[in-house]
């Protein structure tokens, strides 16, 4: 095997070697990227010379139409090893507990719907078998939508590739650290860290613990990208150089090869008789990129009142509404809390998005107790929800000084039409169907 990964003098970077605590990285959001792990393996001056460099095949991957504007049009030259059209015939293996939009197993669900975290796997399972989904919307094959997956895992993939054609995968680590190795190089991202695949880069996962465990946005619709922001200025929430690409990294590995491709909602694999992260070189703007959460610039309040959450956008993908978002992910980050005479948790809500909850590390200050790190929340479009009783008391008799807020790090994907759950998410045996109950005893509190 041989892995050029750029760092250092290009020895071979084993997953014990670096655990890829110093890998090289691209900074930058949506921007062209380029690069070679290989000395003039890119071409110069034009995408695809008569005969690319060093032997090479030139190909282009596009994530969005040829003639989308320019300010959204992501694709990336890529050179390879081998085309990546060179490969026998995809046939149809189990999707295990993956699924897909539409959603029709259950009834969409107007309650509230809470899970403890997803337990760990018992047998041997790498992170393309330990999906799981929660639920979704819209339609894969429309290209409009989500699905949200839990991901639990113990084993690295071994010999297998996996790529979605049906979304991008936004990867949110609550538990072991990860080796992403993708078609364009190698990211690592650990809790705290999002990651993300476009659509259609292949990648595999190393574990770099013992267990691995988290949950998944995976996006149909158009690319995630910066919100725009308005009055806030040129600068705040996600800096666009606080996301890291990868630097080109190549295997060059002629042993059977498993690729795993999720299309229209269903598994389908091959076996190559090569590995297909054998890309030199590229560039482009389809590119994977980890963003740690802990950069995010956390902007609220400095006279009164709770901001709404989107003030908390990390990434919006855009629908063709203007402001109607497909899928935000939204970040509850450390912060200071000032207001004067303000209710400062989350107040009550009735929202028409919906709104999945998760919780990476510590506790939300919505939610005394019962949100717990790995578990889950969903509060679909309408259904009222807010901060459960102990919180309430606690924040309407709070001395109101300054305070920080730094006991937790939670996230939500928030969409435009209501997650319908899998029947495995309604019947799991770690939902908690006593979720009402932190509404309860509410008192009356009216003195007209
Ligand atoms: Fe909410």
């Amino acid at each position: 095997m041989t892995v050029r990964d750029g760092v250092g003098d290009g020895a071979d970077a084993g997953i014990g070697a670096t655990e890829g605590k110093d890998l090289a990285y691209s900074p930058g959001f949506g921007n062209e990227h380029s690069s070679e792990a290989a000395p003039g393996a890119l071409p110069v001056g034009r995408n695809s010379p008569q005969r690319a460099p060093l032997g090479l095949y030139a190909e282009q991957l596009s994530g969005t139409a040829f003639t989308e504007p320019r300010a959204h049009n992501r694709r990336t030259w890529l050179y390879r090893i081998r085309p990546s059209a060179a490969h026998p015939p995809l046939r149809r293996i189990p999707n295990g507990e993956l699924r897909s939009a539409p959603f029709h197993e259950v009834e969409p669900d107007p309650n509230r719907l809470r899970w403890g975290p997803l337990p760990a796997p018992q047998a041997p399972t790498d992170f393309v078998q330990g999906l799981v989904t929660v639920g979704g919307n819209g339609d894969v094959l429309r290209r409009e939508g989500i699905g949200i997956h839990w991901y639990a895992a113990n084993a690295s993939m071994d010999r297998r590739i996996f790529s979605s054609s049906d979304g991008e995968f936004l990867i949110v680590p609550q538990q072991g650290a990860l080796l992403l190795r993708t078609e364009l190089g190698l990211l690592r991202a650990e809790p705290g860290h999002v990651a993300l695949i476009p659509r259609g880069v292949r990648f595999r996962v190393d574990l770099l613990e013992a267990g691995a465990s988290g949950y998944v946005c995976e996006n149909y619709g158009r690319p995630f990208q910066l919100p725009e922001l308005g009055p806030i200025g040129a600068n705040g929430l996600a800096n666009a150089r606080d996301f890291l690409a990868p630097v080109a990294a190549y295997e060059d590995r002629e042993e059977e090869t498993e690729v795993v491709t999720k299309f229209g909602g269903n598994l389908w694999a091959a076996v190559y008789d090569h590995s297909p992260l054998d890309v030199v070189a590229w560039h482009g703007s389809h590119v994977p990129y980890v963003y740690d959460l802990r950069r995010f610039n956390v902007l609220g309040s400095i006279s009164y009142d709770h901001p709404d959450p989107s003030i908390f956008t990390v990434l919006t993908s855009p629908s063709d509404t203007p402001g109607l978002a497909g899928a935000d992910f939204v970040v509850f980050a450390p912060r200071w809390l000032v207001g004067e005479d303000t209710f400062r948790p989350p107040y009550f809500h009735r929202n028409v998005m919906s709104e999945f909850m998760g919780l990476i590390e510590g506790a939300y200050d919505a939610k005394a107790e019962g949100f717990v790190p790995g578990g889950a929340s969903l509060h679909n479009m309408m259904s009222a929800h807010g901060p459960d009783r102990a919180t309430f008391e606690r924040a309407g008799t709070a001395e109101l000084i300054p305070q920080k807020v730094d006991d937790g790090l939670a996230f939500m994907f928030e969409t435009r039409w209501p997650v319908v759950p899998t029947r495995f998410a309604l019947e799991a045996g770690h939902r908690q169907t006593d979720y009402d109950a932190v509404w309860e005893g509410l008192a009356r509190n009216f003195r007209p």
